[in-house]
């Protein structure tokens, strides 16, 4: 049998606190449908303080990993752009939490959203060249902050993808070459000193959709694929309106009948995502996660993957679904998290807000505030982050 490589298993954490949109809407004087249509976003999740990237990446990798997981890992890529030390990775808190194993590589990666595509290939190039290593772990864990009343709040979000990496894999596998293009430009950037982003949003589109094209046609070039030959393509999605230019642009030359499937599979494959609002380098996982949960795909179906990172780095990839992947899915577990998520008003969001940005030297203790979460942030002393596990019910 040939060895596939690929996504065995994913997991996902969002917070337990949404804003709806229609409410930031009538707060910010902006008509909803800007926000439903123009952007097509209709919640965002909103992180409470005692919640952040290592909790959030936590919570999702240990929905799918078990006892022989942990012992088998022997690569945590951590990808983030969202980071918490500027020396430690966040690798190493979540291999303790996670109680993974020590003989392993532990790191963290940071190309704005693409960071979790960076690890993802990082992992299939592990597995290729090392036959007696077993799993990888990557995770993508955000906050996308832009700041309250600015262009780029309706697109905030925050959570995380877990992805474990192996031969075999259950759902998806992976393909090789890929296509990728790299160029400096300032379209989305976080200078040390903020905790939020600064964006050229109309520049940031622009490039998005360039590097789409120039990636495709790299892609194209080097397989001979062609996009008849993908039952579906999904993207990195900051808001699905972003995603939806990309369709549109993809699919420019295809007759109205072979369009249409295209879009039914966009809008599956978007369902979470309108939910929770931008995961940075989480969400073009989320919104594969959205397609798997709500689509039944035939075996061998191809999927094409953008992943799009400002600053920039872009690259398309495809996967292939896997014989029974709907046997390896957490579809109940997904939603379940979505549907008990409490909905915060307008004043509340912003307290939330304010709460969870940089914080200085001081020690503090932070409240539990998040009943559903195994892992969760508790405060700092002596500059040291503390991070507790909820007890096990006895
Ligand atoms: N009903 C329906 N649609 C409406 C509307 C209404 N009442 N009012 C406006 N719209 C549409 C606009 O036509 C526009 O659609 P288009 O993009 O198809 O042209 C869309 O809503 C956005 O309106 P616009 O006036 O362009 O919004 P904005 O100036 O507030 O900026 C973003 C929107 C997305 C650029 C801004 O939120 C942003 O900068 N976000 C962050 C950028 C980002 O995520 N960058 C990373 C990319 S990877």
């Amino acid at each position: 049998m040939a060895t596939i490589i690929g996504i065995d298993k994913i997991g996902f954490y969002s917070p337990e606190y949404y804003l709806d949109l229609t409410d930031l809407a009538t707060a910010r004087q902006v008509d909803p449908a800007k926000y439903k249509i123009g952007i097509g976003q209709d919640q965002m999740a909103v992180l409470p303080a005692d919640q952040d990237i290592v909790t959030m990446a936590a919570n999702a990798a240990a929905q799918i990993l078990d006892q022989a997981d942990r012992q088998q890992i022997d690569l945590l890529i951590f990808a983030t752009e969202s980071g918490i030390d500027q020396s430690k990775a966040a690798a190493l808190y979540l291999q303790e939490l996670l109680q993974i194993n020590h003989q392993a590589r532990a790191f963290e990666i940071k190309e704005a959203c693409y960071g979790a595509t960076a690890g993802l290939q990082i992992a299939y190039d592990h597995l290729a060249a090392h036959p007696t290593s077993q799993k990888v772990l990557v995770v993508g864990a955000d906050v996308a902050r832009y700041g309250i009343a600015t262009a780029g709040e309706v697109t905030q979000g925050a959570g995380a993808v877990a992805l474990l990496i192996t031969r075999q894999p259950r759902l998806l596998g992976l393909q090789q070459p890929t296509a990728y293009y790299s160029e400096e430009i300032m379209d989305f950037w976080r200078p040390n000193y903020r905790d939020t982003a600064l964006a050229d949003g109309k520049f940031s589109t622009a490039q998005y959709l360039r590097f789409l094209d120039l990636t495709w046609q790299a892609y194209r070039a080097k397989t001979g694929t062609q996009l008849t030959d993908l039952t579906a393509v999904l993207f990195h999605i900051p808001f699905t309106k972003l995603g939806l230019k990309g369709l549109r642009q993809l699919t420019t030359d295809l007759a109205a009948a072979t369009k249409e499937s295209y879009f039914d599979y966009f809008q599956q494959a978007t369902g979470y995502n309108r939910q929770v609002g931008n995961l940075y380098t989480g969400s073009l996982y989320l919104s594969l996660l959205s397609l798997l949960d709500q689509q039944q795909l035939a075996a061998g179906s191809k999927i094409g993957l953008y992943s799009y990172g400002s600053g920039a780095v872009a690259e398309f990839f495809t996967a292939v679904v896997q014989p029974n992947y709907q046997q390896t899915l957490q579809v109940a577990c997904h939603q379940q998290q979505l549907h008990q998520r409490q909905r915060l008003t307008v004043a509340e969001y912003e307290q939330f807000f304010m709460q969870t940005g940089l914080t200085d030297d001081h020690d503090f203790q932070i409240k539990r505030q998040s009943p559903h979460a195994d892992f969760y942030f508790a405060g700092q002393t002596d500059q040291r982050r503390i991070y507790q596990r909820k007890e096990p019910v006895k």
